[in-house]
C-alpha cells in the first residue's frame, strides 16, 4: 500500500537548469585560502556532475608567479582534500585541462590588460569573474576592470538575445565574497562602484549560508506545507532563537577577524539572512526579486533602537584560554595577528523584533560565538505554552511549550517537540518527531558553494544578496556596533574556551 507520508512531489523549480553554455571562470585570489578550500573543489564537483560545460575554462589570477602546471598541482591537492566528488582521480585530466593561471597584481593596470587580451584569445566569451581576495582589494580591482572595459555595464545584456550571426550574446557576471563593506556607508560606496561596472542583475553577492540545503529548505518547509503557516505568527510563537555556534577559534585568521569581530563576521550576514527566511511573508512567486523583496521587508521592519535599546538587547564576549573537545585552545588575545589588548568580540547575542503585523512583540534572539563547547547552527521556534487548566492538578511540572528546531548543521534536520502521556502514569512526558536529511538523502549533501556557483552560472540570483538587502542589514548592525563604542560600552565578558553558549555572561 502506498505510504501517504512518503509520496513525494518534485517541483523542480530551483533545480531546473537550462543547458549551460561554455563559460570562462576568472578567479581573483586564486592562490588564496578561500579558492582552495571552497571554490575550486566546488568547481570540480560541478565538473564531475556535468554542470560545467565541457568547453568551460578556469583562469586563476593572483600575485604569485606560477606556471599553469604548478597551479594545477595546487588545484589537484585542493580537490583531493575537499571535493565531495573526488574519486581516485576519475575525470581529473579533463578538469585539469580547463585550468590555467595568470600572475598579476590587482594594483597594476597591466594585469587587466593581460586579462583582457587573454579573454580574447579563444576562451569562452561568457565570463564569470569571482572576487575571492581580501575585501580591501575589491575597490581597486573593480576600478581596474572598469578601465579595461571588462564589466557588463554598457554591453548588450547577455544571455537572452542573439548576435547578427545567430550566436547568443555573451554575458559577464561578477561574484563578490563577503564581507561586503564594514558598515552601511562603505557597503553603499561599494554598491556604487560595482553598479558602475556591472548591471545589478549581473552582480552576485555571496552569503554561503544561503547555499546550505537546510537553509534553502526553510522556504519549502514554511510555504510547501499548510500545517505550520497558520501558527507562524505572534499569536502562537513566543520567541525565536537563531544560533550559529562554533567550536573553532579564529585559527590563522587573526589579521582579518580582529578588525571584524563576531557581529561583522557572522551577524550582519549569516544570522540576519536566517532571520529573513524565518520571518518573511510568502512571496507572490519564486522569482528572485519577489523573494528578495520579502526579505528586505523583514529587514526594514527591524526597528532603529535607541543607544540604550541596543545595549539592553545585546551582549558581547571574548574567549579566554580553555579546552575545546579535549584540545587546548589559546585565549583570543594570544592568537596570531590579534592586537594586544584587543576588545574585538568573539561572541555576540542580539535580540531584535520584527515590527510588523505578523511578528510584533516576538523576540528573535541572534547568537553566535567561537571556541564554544559545540558547533551547532539552528533556528528554534518556541511556541506559546498551552493553557495549564486541564493538567494543573495531575502534573508535577508546568507544561513545556512546543518547540520546532530547524537544524542547519551538523545533522541537518527538523525536530518537533510535543507533550504526551507517560505510559503507566498520569504525568506528561516530552517527545519529539524527527526528520534527518542524511537518513533520507545519503551522507553528503551538496556543498553550499556548489549550489551557489551553479546558480551564478545560470544567472539565478535568488540565493544572492541584493544591493538594498546588503545595506539594510548593515543598518541593523551599525546601530549595535555604535552603541558598543565609547564610555557606555557594555562589558566584554570573558569566557573560557569550550564553554557552552548559555554560560557566557553567567559569572
Ligand atoms: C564565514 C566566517 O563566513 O563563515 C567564519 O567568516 C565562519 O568565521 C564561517 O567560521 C562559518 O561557516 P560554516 O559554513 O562553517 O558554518
Amino acid at each position: 500500500m502506498p505510504d501517504p507520508l512518503r509520496d513525494s512531489v518534485s517541483c523542480g523549480v530551483f533545480m531546473a537548469r537550462p543547458d549551460l553554455e561554455p563559460v570562462t571562470i576568472v578567479i581573483f585570489g586564486a592562490s588564496g585560502d578561500l579558492a582552495h578550500r571552497k571554490i575550486l573543489p566546488a568547481l570540480h564537483s560541478l565538473h564531475m556532475s556535468g554542470v560545467l560545460h565541457p568547453e568551460s575554462r578556469i583562469l586563476g589570477i593572483s600575485r604569485r608567479p606560477m606556471a599553469d602546471s604548478a597551479f594545477r598541482e595546487g588545484l589537484r591537492s585542493a580537490c583531493e582534500k575537499r571535493s565531495r566528488s573526488w574519486s581516485e582521480g576519475k575525470g581529473w585530466d579533463a578538469f585539469a585541462a580547463k585550468a590555467s593561471y595568470l600572475a598579476g597584481d590587482v594594483e597594476d593596470p597591466h594585469t587587466y590588460e593581460l586579462l583582457s587580451r587573454a579573454l580574447e584569445s579563444g576562451f569562452p566569451r561568457n565570463v564569470l569573474f569571482y572576487l575571492a581576495m581580501s575585501p580591501d582589494q575589491f575597490p581597486m580591482t573593480i576600478a581596474g576592470m572598469e578601465k579595461a572595459g571588462l564589466g557588463s555595464a554598457g554591453r548588450e545584456p547577455g544571455g537572452a538575445g542573439r548576435e547578427p550571426g545567430g550566436a547568443q550574446v555573451p554575458w559577464r557576471r561578477l561574484v563578490v565574497e563577503k564581507p561586503f563593506g564594514r558598515d552601511r556607508a562603505s557597503a553603499h560606496g561599494l554598491n556604487l562602484l560595482l553598479t558602475a561596472v556591472f548591471r545589478e542583475s549581473d552582480i552576485f553577492r555571496i552569503d554561503h549560508y544561503l547555499g546550505k540545503e537546510a537553509v534553502q529548505n526553510l522556504l519549502y518547509f514554511r510555504f510547501a506545507n499548510s500545517i505550520f503557516e497558520p501558527l507562524w505568527n505572534r499569536n502562537y510563537i513566543e520567541r525565536v532563537e537563531i544560533d550559529v555556534l562554533e567550536q573553532e577559534g579564529i585559527g590563522t585568521r587573526g589579521g582579518y577577524y580582529d578588525g571584524a569581530g563576531a557581529v561583522r563576521d557572522m551577524v550582519q550576514n549569516h544570522l540576519v539572512q536566517l532571520l529573513c527566511l524565518a520571518a518573511m511573508e510568502p512571496p507572490p512567486s519564486l522569482d528572485p526579486e519577489a523573494i528578495r523583496d520579502e526579505k528586505v521587508k523583514v529587514l526594514r521592519s527591524v526597528p532603529h533602537y535607541s543607544a540604550s535599546g541596543y545595549l539592553e538587547r545585546s551582549m558581547r564576549g571574548q574567549y579566554e584560554a580553555g579546552h575545546v573537545g579535549g584540545a587546548s585552545q589559546v585565549a583570543y588575545l594570544d592568537e596570531a595577528k590579534v592586537r594586544p589588548g584587543s576588545t574585538t568580540e568573539t561572541f555576540a547575542s542580539f535580540r531584535v523584533e520584527v515590527d510588523n503585523w505578523r511578528f510584533a512583540g516576538v523576540p528573535f534572539v541572534l547568537r553566535t560565538g567561537k571556541a564554544l563547547d559545540r558547533s551547532a547552527s539552528e533556528i528554534r521556534v518556541r511556541f506559546r505554552r498551552p493553557p495549564e487548566t486541564l493538567f494543573a492538578g495531575i502534573c508535577s511540572e508546568t507544561l513545556p511549550s512546543n518547540a520546532l528546531i530547524i537544524r542547519i548543521q551538523p545533522e541537518e534536520g527538523i525536530w518537533l517537540g510535543f507533550n504526551a502521556k507517560e505510559p503507566g502514569s498520569a504525568e506528561i512526558e516530552r517527545n519529539e518527531l524527527r526528520f534527518s536529511y542524511s537518513k533520507g538523502h545519503g551522507e553528503t549533501l551538496p556543498e553550499a558553494y556548489e549550489r551557489l556557483l551553479a546558480d551564478a552560472l545560470c544567472g539565478d540570483s535568488t540565493l544572492f544578496i541584493r544591493a538594498d538587502e546588503a545595506e539594510e542589514s548593515w543598518r541593523i548592525v551599525d546601530g549595535l556596533l555604535e552603541s558598543w563604542k565609547g564610555e557606555n560600552a557594555p562589558p566584554l565578558l570573558g569566557y573560557a574556551a569550550g564553554s557552552p553558549a548559555s554560560e557566557v555572561g553567567r559569572a
